[in-house]
């Protein structure tokens, strides 16, 4: 599978890295950076580093600086003030490429039409952008895997959203509306699932090599924060679930909706919405939000045990 990966590392984007880095059927053509966890500059750099790390020889494209419709937003309180809790160390080798991960986006999806999967792990800015700049690219993309929103499940930075949507409701509004044929959500109902608890962190913990090591940096920071926010020691796996249904959706399984997002709400701005009515029929409001649009799979249920043995087994790789 050749992947274009729209990310804004940020700890569990960097594992997510490191998982494909081992997956033999992931070849990461290309990688754009997104203002979300940290700022887009940050993100790219970031980026550089975990891929530099791994081994994988892929273009870096700075994306946008913040989002469509509100100020800049970022969670160093999640990840760090260096997005990597921490552990970024010295400064990546290589350099960002001068275009836009938005242009970058939309020139390679016009070189190989029907090739290229996108996964998305941060706000989705950068292929709003896309859109706007090639309405075809819906057409030009074989799928999308986008991790974020909350479709029936409780938000995380908000009680409605999730991060990357809260980040920039109208890009994603955008993105679900703009009639992707096979885009994949793989929101907090599927990856509040996939945490990472106590025995697993363990087992990771005694494993040798430079990768591992890094790793479990990121761990011992990411998992402190839930630790601390939820009193139980663990942490969610967010980004690498959606890195690991992308290569195996038989990880999950699915509901199909069509999908809008919350622009106007005051207090819930970045909510999925859907109409989920067993009946929607004339005697009901039809004309809802995400009405008539191209329905999304939505990731429900998880094999939770499979996924981590394959994140485990990828941290073993050096
Ligand atoms: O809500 C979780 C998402 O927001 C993850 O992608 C995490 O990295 C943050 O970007
Ligand atoms: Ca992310």
């Amino acid at each position: 599978m050749r992947i274009i990966l729209d990310t804004d590392p940020g700890v569990d984007d960097a594992l997510a890295i490191m998982y494909l880095a081992a997956q033999e059927d992931a070849e990461i053509v290309a990688v754009g950076s997104v203002h979300g966890n940290v700022p887009s500059p940050l993100a790219a750099q970031n980026a550089l580093r975990v891929i530099e790390l791994v081994g994988i020889d892929a273009p870096v494209a700075v994306g946008a600086a913040r989002p469509l419709a509100q100020p800049l937003q970022t969670a160093e309180f999640v990840h760090g003030a260096d997005g990597l809790g921490g552990r970024a160390g010295a400064a990546p080798r290589g350099k960002p490429v001068s275009e836009s991960a938005a242009e970058q986006l939309v020139r390679l999806a016009r070189a190989e039409p029907g090739e290229l999967t996108l996964l998305a792990l941060g706000p989705l800015t950068n292929i709003a952008l896309a859109v706007l700049l090639e309405p075809d690219l819906p057409k030009l993309l074989r799928s999308v895997v986008v991790m974020g929103g909350a479709v029936s499940a409780p938000g995380n930075i908000t009680p409605y959203a999730d991060a990357n949507f809260f980040h920039d409701p109208e890009a994603a509004d955008l993105v679900l509306g703009a009639g992707f044929g096979d885009l994949t959500l793989v929101g907090l109902d599927a990856t509040e699932q996939a945490r990472a608890g106590d025995e697993w962190l363990t087992a990771v913990r005694t494993l040798p090599g430079a990768r591992a090591e890094f790793a479990n940096g990121l761990l011992e920071h990411y998992a402190g924060f839930y630790s601390q926010m939820f009193g139980t020691r663990g942490c969610t796996l967010h980004d690498p679930l959606a890195a690991a249904i992308m290569l195996d959706p038989k990880l999950a399984t699915y509901r199909e909706l069509s999908l809008a997002v919350e622009l106007t709400g005051t207090h819930t701005r970045g909510q999925v919405l859907s109409d989920q009515r067993p009946i929607a029929s004339d005697a009901y409001i039809t004309s809802t939000a995400g009405a008539g649009r191209v329905p999304v799979r939505v990731a429900e249920t998880v094999d939770v045990p499979r996924f981590l043995e394959q994140m485990y087994e990828a941290l073993k790789v050096s």
